[in-house]
């Protein structure tokens, strides 16, 4: 930390901040970290002295991202980036052994990496009949079986040391019905729900807790690059209680939690973070006939 104008050392932090939020000397791993959630969960962990490996298929945003995460590094916490695709598990696997190889422990692992493709049931292009399989396929291969991968290679290296956090990133689309998601997205997340808490009960007896986030809407690049537009931005602010969109950052406390000492207690929840957004009715914008 600096020395604030007028030359006074900045205090340090209360003891019980320590105790429960300083991860100085930790390692841990974050899929899809060159953008939106990843990359906030990344700058939070690293923001507490974490060496962070910011794992992303991008390389391009990838590079960008790791420069402006070096500079959110506090408490001796460090970055390195990663070309990594999760769909492919062999190269998961050697991404894992290299950093448990180099740094000696694996502390906090996010399986986040995820896309968004193909249409929701509202639209014809999304009825049960009409998607694309082709779509299913791709869409199961990131947001399921990459999750799978990055899960399972964070076990084989955490239950010999006894201990660990794997934090999946789900969606509120995976609790409950969501007509603007397509089904693949849906099917993709409640997996990801239930092999949280699969993976919960199995590992515990090593001391390797597993949790969930699940997101409402939130300003990413999911949607793709560039700024949402408006009308996507203000229909899905109606979606929610606050009536607004969550900004990645504010991602970071509940993904810290899970991550840190703090949580030392938690194991196989689903932690819903919405803005209010599963406090209401889906909204169920499905044009076409009325029920016979
Ligand atoms: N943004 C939301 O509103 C929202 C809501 C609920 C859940 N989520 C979930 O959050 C997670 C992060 O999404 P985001 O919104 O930050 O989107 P994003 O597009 O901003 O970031 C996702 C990142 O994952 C990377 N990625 C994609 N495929 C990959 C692969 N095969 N291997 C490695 N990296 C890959 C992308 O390059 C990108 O950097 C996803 O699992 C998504 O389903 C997002």
């Amino acid at each position: 930390m600096g020395t604030p104008a007028g030359g006074a050392a900045a205090p340090a932090p209360a003891p019980v901040l320590t105790e429960l939020f300083d991860m100085s000397g930790t390692t841990a791993l974050v899929t899809g970290a060159a953008s939106g959630l990843g990359r906030a969960f990344a700058e939070v962990l690293v923001g507490v002295g974490a060496h962070v490996v910011a794992a992303d298929l991008d390389e391009r945003r990838l590079e960008r991202a790791g420069k402006e995460l070096a500079e959110a590094a506090e408490a001796g916490g460090s970055i390195e980036c990663v070309t990594l695709d999760v769909r492919q598990a062999d190269a998961v696997d050697a991404v894992f052994d290299d950093v448990v190889a180099r740094t000696g422990r694996l502390d906090a692992v996010f399986a986040n990496a995820g896309i968004a493709l193909g249409k929701g049931p509202g639209e014809p292009a999304g009825y049960l009949e009409n998607f694309d399989l082709g779509g299913w396929a791709t869409l199961l291969d990131v947001n399921l079986n990459g999750v799978l991968h990055t899960i399972r290679a964070a076990a084989r290296h955490m239950k010999p040391r006894g201990s660990g956090s794997i934090v999946l990133t789900a969606s509120t689309a995976g609790l409950r019905v969501d007509p603007l998601v397509p089904y693949s997205y849906v099917a993709a997340k409640a997996a990801v729900v239930n092999l949280t808490h699969q993976a919960a009960i199995d590992l515990a007896r090593w001391g390797v807790r597993v949790n969930a986030i699940a997101p409402g809407p939130f300003r990413t690049s999911i949607g793709g690059e560039g700024p949402m537009d408006r009308a996507a931005e203000e229909m899905w602010s109606s979606m929610t209680a606050m009536r607004r969109i969550g900004d990645p950052r504010e991602i970071r406390g509940l993904a810290l939690l899970l991550a840190s000492r703090a949580g030392s207690y938690l194991t196989g929840g689903v932690y819903v973070i919405d803005g209010g957004q599963t406090l209401q009715a889906p909204a169920l914008r499905l044009d076409g006939p009325a029920a016979p």
